[in-house]
């Protein structure tokens, strides 16, 4: 235990390993964003209420904005910035491209995380199965109609 109640904690983002020095308690998009310099995700809400904030966590979306980093000590973190590792984030991201499914983009990097959660555990989803998939995911800009198409043809391949 360091100063002001901070440990070392090891987790692991994006294939590398980090050793970090943090309040045990801050939620997992502070170091994110703040030590490890992965601005991809974004705080939104902050209250696990627009899905802004998504990563991939063992391959299920979780929400970032809450959840306590040493939480999340030993598992797979995968943001943004390494959703392309897989062959279905490389083909979901390509799809939100050409569906150009983003306006101001806040919600781009969660909707790209849900939809290659959803893809990976059911290469095939029904539309009820988007929908449930996507819904936690807030777009202010009306994109979800792009983000829908998109799916649809990343699913497709
Ligand atoms: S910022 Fe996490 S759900 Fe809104
Ligand atoms: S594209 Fe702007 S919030 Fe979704």
């Amino acid at each position: 235990m360091g100063a002001c109640g901070a440990v070392n904690l090891t987790i692991r983002v994006n294939g590398q390993t980090h050793q970090i020095t943090s309040d045990p308690d801050t939620p997992l998009i502070y170091v994110l964003r703040d030590e490890l310099q992965l601005k991809g995700t974004k705080l939104g809400c902050g209250l696990e209420q627009c899905g802004a904030c998504a990563v991939l966590v063992g391959g299920k979306t979780v929400l970032s904005c809450v959840s306590a980093v040493e939480t999340f000590e030993g598992q797979d973190i995968t943001t943004i910035e390494g959703i392309e590792a897989t062959e279905v984030g490389r083909r979901v991201q390509d799809a939100f491209v050409k569906a150009t499914a983003a306006q101001c983009g806040y919600c781009t990097a969660g909707l790209v995380v849900a939809a290659t959660a959803l893809l990976t555990e059911t290469p095939n989803p029904d539309r009820e199965a988007t929908l449930a998939a996507l819904a936690p995911h807030l777009c202010r800009c009306g994109s979800h109609p792009r983000v829908l198409r998109a799916v649809t043809r990343a699913a497709s391949g």
